[in-house]
């Protein structure tokens, strides 16, 4: 077992990753809790065990199910059982589980303390920690939500053998967006460590900068095209694959823009190959309708605004000009 601490002083909290990290849960369970709500999914199977009395509810799958609703639902239910401020929430899933409980978890009585068992490669590389949950409006995703803390994270890499592999590879989108934040040694790790080494790249950003204020936003490196890409909607992508793409054209871009040269973008191709993930823009993708939806992201407050690599590593970089971006787009296609 590997244990990652995230550092923020009082609320600091640890990451155990290995094969069987589930099975830790009793140790890791807050002091003095008297019961468990487990919050799942039929589909996944991953039984645990809290080592106090427990309940098991089942919420529905998909961003659909990642919704106020089922926020609802969960905390009356909570409510009537008796949950109270001195027992857990044990989010047992991939990221729809754990940004759904963990966002119940926040707001339950004004927050109770939340484990997370990530189930998916992108729950345990990113999902999971961090303390961002929350869910999605009808108008868009992740529009409602709370910064909270878990007490702590088990990524047992045991149960990824039961992942779709289409679920497997969407994590490794995630997965391959670390090398460029550090992890060049990345590459050649065995699994578990692998693992571990991402959620501690992770855990840096977080640590120095938990609320988003500045270098934590470099974690969205990739993700500016792959929201847009996800927003269009014509596309089959799950969100790895699409950040995958959107990891290329950011590695073209910075090229287009002097950053960065050849050799560097090639290593780009290099790592997102490697794990099987696409390296261009969907047929039929309209540059146009790209660019438009990209200058509506959340960073665009000067311009179309992109996290791109440079002589000085990745960094926010404001006012891209929009002829630039759709030759590139036009050239990934
Ligand atoms: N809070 C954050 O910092 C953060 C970061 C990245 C993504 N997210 C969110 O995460 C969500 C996506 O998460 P995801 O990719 O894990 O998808 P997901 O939670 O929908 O899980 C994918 C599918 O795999 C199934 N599954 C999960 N574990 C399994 C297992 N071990 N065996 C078999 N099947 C299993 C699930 O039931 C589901 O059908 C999005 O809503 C996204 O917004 C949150």
């Amino acid at each position: 077992m590997i244990t990652v601490p995230v550092p923020l002083g009082a609320r600091s909290y640890d990451v155990v990753v290995g094969h069987g990290a589930g099975h830790r849960l009793t140790e890791v369970v807050p002091v003095g809790v008297r019961r468990a709500a487990i919050v799942t999914q039929a589909a996944i199977g991953l039984g645990v065990d809290p080592g106090v009395e427990h309940r098991t509810w089942f919420i529905g799958q998909g961003e659909e199910a990642k919704c106020l609703a089922t926020v609802e639902e969960l905390c009356r239910q909570w409510s009537a059982w008796g949950l109270t401020r001195a027992d857990v929430v044990v989010a047992v899933g991939g990221g729809v589980v754990t940004d759904t409980a963990g966002f119940a978890a926040a707001i339950y009585h004004r927050g109770i303390p939340v484990v997370n068992v990530p189930t998916t490669l992108l729950g345990q590389v990113d999902a999971a920690i961090g303390g961002k949950t929350g869910v999605n409006l009808p108008e868009g995703k992740n529009l409602v939500g709370a910064f909270w803390q878990p007490a702590a994270v088990l990524c047992d890499t045991g149960v990824l053998e039961t992942l779709p592999p289409r679920e497997y590879l969407s994590g490794c989108g995630e997965m391959a967006k670390y090398h460029f934040l550090g992890g060049d040694d990345l590459v050649d790790l065995p699994l578990d460590e692998r693992v571990a080494r991402c959620v501690a790249i992770k855990a840096g950003f977080v640590g120095e900068d938990e609320r988003e204020g500045g270098r934590r936003a470099l974690l969205n490196y990739g993700h500016t095209l792959a929201h847009a890409l996800e927003t269009a909607g014509h596309y089959d992508l799950r969100h790895g694959e699409a950040v995958a793409i959107g990891l290329v054209f950011a590695a073209h871009l910075a090229r287009r823009l002097g950053r960065i040269d050849d050799r560097r973008v090639d290593e780009h191709v290099r790592v997102v190959a490697g794990y099987g993930l696409p390296t261009t823009v969907p047929p039929g993708s309209d540059p146009a309708e790209l660019v438009r939806l990209m200058s509506r992201d959340k960073k665009a407050v000067r311009g179309l605004t992109f996290v791109l690599d440079g002589p000085a590593g990745v960094e926010v970089v404001p006012g891209v000009d929009a002829g630039h971006v759709r030759d590139v787009l036009e050239e990934m296609g």
